[in-house]
Formats: structure tokens, C-alpha cells, sequence
């Protein structure tokens, strides 16, 4: 399970539990700005609205096959606002920080994006190394203590 073997490719409607059992994760929850548990049907909802909105972008990130965590981003004013998760038994072991590059290369060639954008909630250690490992301008903390990271694509 080597970090620069780590590819991306678009989720699919097959992705929808996948994603679901990720979100579920309690550790998943307590870094995200909304911790309440989402119900099955809400989820599955969300997701298909998500897979066709044209301003959002879901991806799945494998290696050798296995998925390994998945990360997306909404589109605002030329921002790519990340979201990004690593299945849990799978970190620690640089995963994180392979998956915000992978998605800064992939956007390489999108010209509506002009810059990466991840909001990271206080006490996120793991998430601030990742970003900081992967080139993003650090931000922070504000009043409530949470950090922004950018990267210009
Ligand atoms: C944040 C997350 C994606 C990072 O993925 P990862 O594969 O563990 O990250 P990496 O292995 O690339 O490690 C990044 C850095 O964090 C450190 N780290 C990993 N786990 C840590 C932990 N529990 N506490 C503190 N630091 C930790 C690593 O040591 C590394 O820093 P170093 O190289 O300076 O030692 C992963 O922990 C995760 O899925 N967390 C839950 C969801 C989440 O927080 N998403 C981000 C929301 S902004």
C-alpha cells in the first residue's frame, strides 16, 4: 500500500455505500463542520444529487485496486472547496497527503479551478500535516480555531 501508487477515478452510483460507511466513521464525523449522524436515505439522496451536479466532483482514490478513501470538492468563484476522507485501517500511512496531490495534478488541466481550497476543523493534526505536506498556504486559526489551507492550481 504505497502513497505514490494512489489513483483517482470518478465515484459511480455503485459508490454510494462505500461513500456512506466513510462518512459514517466516528472519526470521519468528528473532523467535519456537521457531526450528526445521516440517515441511509438522506445519504443516498445527497449522493445523487451530488454525481449530477456539474459544479461538484466526487472521486474515489485506489491503489493496486483497493479504494482506499475518497475525496471531492465543490466548485465556488474559481475555488475547489475539499473534502476528503482515509479509510480508516489504511492511515498513517502518507495516503492523505498522496491524495490532495493526486487531486491538485488532476485539476491540472481544468480551467475553471484556479486554486484548492480545504477548511480544516480544530484539532484535525492529521489533516493540517497532510495539507501542509502537500504544498497548500496555511490559514489560521481563526476565532474558533480552525484552519484554511490553499494551493494555486
Ligand atoms: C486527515 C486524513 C485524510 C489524513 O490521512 P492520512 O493518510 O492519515 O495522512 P498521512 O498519512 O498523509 O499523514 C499526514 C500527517 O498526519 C500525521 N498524522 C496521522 N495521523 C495522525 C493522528 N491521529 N494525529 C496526529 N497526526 C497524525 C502523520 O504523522 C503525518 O504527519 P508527519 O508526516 O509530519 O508525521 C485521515 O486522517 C482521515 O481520513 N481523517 C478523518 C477524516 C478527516 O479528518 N478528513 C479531513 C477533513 S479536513
Amino acid at each position: 500500500m504505497t502513497a505514490d501508487a494512489i489513483s483517482l477515478r470518478p465515484a459511480r452510483e455503485e459508490d454510494c455505500r462505500l461513500i456512506y460507511r466513510w462518512r459514517s466513521d466516528p472519526v470521519v464525523r468528528a473532523n467535519s463542520f456537521h457531526t450528526e449522524e445521516i440517515p441511509y436515505d438522506v445519504h443516498r439522496a445527497w449522493f445523487a444529487a451530488l454525481l449530477a451536479d456539474p459544479s461538484r466532483r466526487q472521486f474515489i482514490a485506489e491503489v493496486g485496486g483497493v479504494p482506499v478513501g475518497q475525496i471531492r470538492y465543490a466548485l465556488e468563484d474559481g475555488d475547489a472547496v475539499i473534502s476528503y476522507s482515509i479509510e480508516g485501517a489504511f492511515r498513517g500511512r502518507g495516503l492523505g497527503t498522496a491524495l490532495l496531490a493526486a487531486l491538485r495534478d488532476a485539476l491540472r488541466t481544468e480551467p475553471e479551478v484556479l486554486r484548492l481550497l480545504g477548511n480544516v476543523k480544530k484539532g484535525n493534526t492529521a489533516s493540517r500535516r497532510a495539507f501542509l505536506k502537500a504544498g497548500f498556504a496555511e490559514e489560521g486559526p481563526d476565532e474558533e480555531g480552525n484552519y484554511r489551507y490553499t494551493l494555486a492550481v
